[in-house]
């Protein structure tokens, strides 16, 4: 049944309305079990949401709504294979790339070999690239998923990474980033790796070629040795000279795909083990969410509360603070991840949905952020719900910055809820502000790899009780279309039938 036409709607509207003088530091004086209640452990992430503005009532309410909108039977759906990518009729199953060898019987026997088996050859190259001393540097050109994720593991596992291999990503077509990267190497020394899903999309096919001419110009010769493509169309790449490539299927959608052959950077930074315990790491997020019941069920928690901030509290962002340096990107692979799912706005019959879905991501560091925008998180007039994402232990030995900084995070999250009088306005903080705090013990590749796929399913569980599609991306088709149309047009100066703004700034910039 649609999500809001379920009798646990109805209820938390009007739970909504009765909440509205809800109070964070009354909650925790009424309820002495709170802290308890609103944490959550799961495979390498704890989760304080005591700071959300949430109560038992408001637990109780939304795990009916998931059981009144069918979210377990979606979820069996997904690990069963069923095309519930139904748009494109496909199967959603980034999972099953972190699925054990031989773990599945029945009809995912076979893919699953299949996924051991490209990820057996793309180990092994990995390794052997690894081994190669006179490749000093590795250039990843994708975009969107093919450059997101590879590019937020490789930053984040930094301290994992071997030395000796430089890792570039260039995603944009803007050849200003292109002529950076290439402007400090050399062609005998740089492995090319050129990641599209597809192999058809225009920045990646553009930066691809260019990067085949610099080569050849430089008096490479060796395409093979120097160029790798990571694609579902490997006809493609062979068109454009590429023979070395590693495959992945239609069923990995590209904001799903770092775990696949999209993720061979990654590997080659850190190795076939470290891969492996990424892997690892996300298969048993996985497990938790498909076995764990609802009401200890991470993933099924943090998607609840989605839910209820963006449709019945009317919050319409969130903001990430990851409070590790090394996961500077994971704001900016968090924004594709659940803006790409859920920024829809028809439901799974293409009906117009009268209520919200994807809320807003965005997010920095902290605490830099702490110096630029909490000011309005802290006094501003949105509630903006926050999530901190906070590592226990550094792998560095400067002990008196990592407490001050777990200091911080403690603090801002304090901050937010207790607030402080002040009968000057100016210095006043109202507090009762939410936020979510994940927690790992330490940065690695297995508690990467949980975090993401946490933040996957989370993802999933949203676009489920929305009742849309979250692996389709249609919305980025119009702008591919009319870029080529305008290309067109910016060559020939043709402006005829457009409207005056865009002939107008066709003008200008010809
Ligand atoms: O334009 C959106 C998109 O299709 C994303 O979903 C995808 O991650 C990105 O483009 C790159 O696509 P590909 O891997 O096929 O080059």
């Amino acid at each position: 049944m649609r999500c809001d036409r379920t009798p646990a709607w109805q209820a938390l509207q009007a739970h909504a309305t009765a909440f509205k003088s809800f109070d964070l530091r009354q909650a925790f004086a009424a309820d002495a079990g709170r802290a308890v209640q609103f944490s959550q452990s799961a495979p390498q992430v704890f989760a304080d949401l005591s700071k959300n503005h949430t109560d038992r009532t408001t637990e109780a309410l939304l795990l009916a709504l998931a059981e009144q909108t069918g979210l377990t039977a979606h979820r069996d759906a997904m690990f069963r294979g069923e095309h519930i990518n139904h748009t494109e009729d496909r199967a959603v199953m980034h999972w099953l790339l972190r699925q054990p060898a031989g773990s599945l019987q029945g009809a995912l026997a076979a893919p699953l070999a299949q996924v051991h088996e490209t990820l057996d050859a793309m180990l092994h190259y990995a390794e052997q690239v690894r081994a190669d001393s006179a490749i000093t540097d590795v250039v990843n050109i994708g975009i969107g998923g093919s450059d997101l994720g590879p590019q937020m593991a490789v930053l984040a596992l930094q301290d994992f990474v071997a030395p000796g291999k430089r890792f570039h990503f260039v995603s944009n077509v803007d050849g200003h980033e292109l002529a950076a990267v290439l402007k400090n190497l050399k062609a005998n020394s740089t492995l090319f790796l050129i990641a599209s899903k597809t192999f058809t999309t225009i920045e990646t096919m553009t930066n691809a070629r260019s990067a085949l001419a610099w080569f050849k110009a430089q008096g490479g010769v060796d395409v093979a040795r120097h160029f790798a493509a990571l694609t579902t169309n490997v006809a493609a790449a062979a068109e454009i000279g590429i023979r070395t490539t590693f495959g992945f299927w239609d069923w990995v959608g590209g904001r799903y795909s770092m775990w696949s052959a999209i993720g061979l950077p990654v590997a080659m930074a850190i190795g076939a083990q470290g891969f492996g315990d990424l892997l690892a790491g996300a298969h048993a997020m996985d497990q938790h969410f498909e076995h764990a019941p609802l009401a200890q069920n991470l993933p099924v928690r943090l998607g609840l509360l989605d839910v209820w901030y963006r449709n019945f509290l009317n919050y319409t962002s969130r903001s990430i603070a990851p409070y590790h340096s090394a996961l500077r990107r994971v704001p900016a692979y968090l924004q594709q991840l659940e803006m790409e799912s859920n920024g829809k706005r028809v439901d799974r019959n293409g009906q117009a949905l009268p209520y919200g879905t994807s809320p807003v991501l965005w997010g920095e560091p902290g605490t830099n952020g702490q110096h630029a925008y909490f000011q309005m998180l802290h006094q501003g007039t949105d509630v903006v719900p926050l999530e901190f994402i906070a590592v226990k232990k550094p792998t560095h030995s400067l002990a008196d910055h990592h407490e001050l900084l777990l200091a911080n995070v403690i603090a801002q999250a304090q901050a937010l809820m207790l607030g402080k009088e002040d009968a000057g306005g100016h210095k006043h903080f109202t507090g009762n502000r939410p936020s979510t705090f994940l927690l790992l013990d330490e940065l690695t590749p297995a508690s990467l790899g949980a975090l993401i796929a946490l933040q996957e399913h989370r993802v999933f569980v949203s676009g489920a009780i929305w009742g849309i599609n979250s692996f389709d991306q249609w919305g980025v088709e119009l702008g591919k279309v009319l870029a080529k149309d305008i290309h067109a047009r910016i060559v020939s100066g043709d402006t005829s039938g457009l409207d005056a703004s865009t002939a107008a700034l066709l003008a200008r910039v010809r």
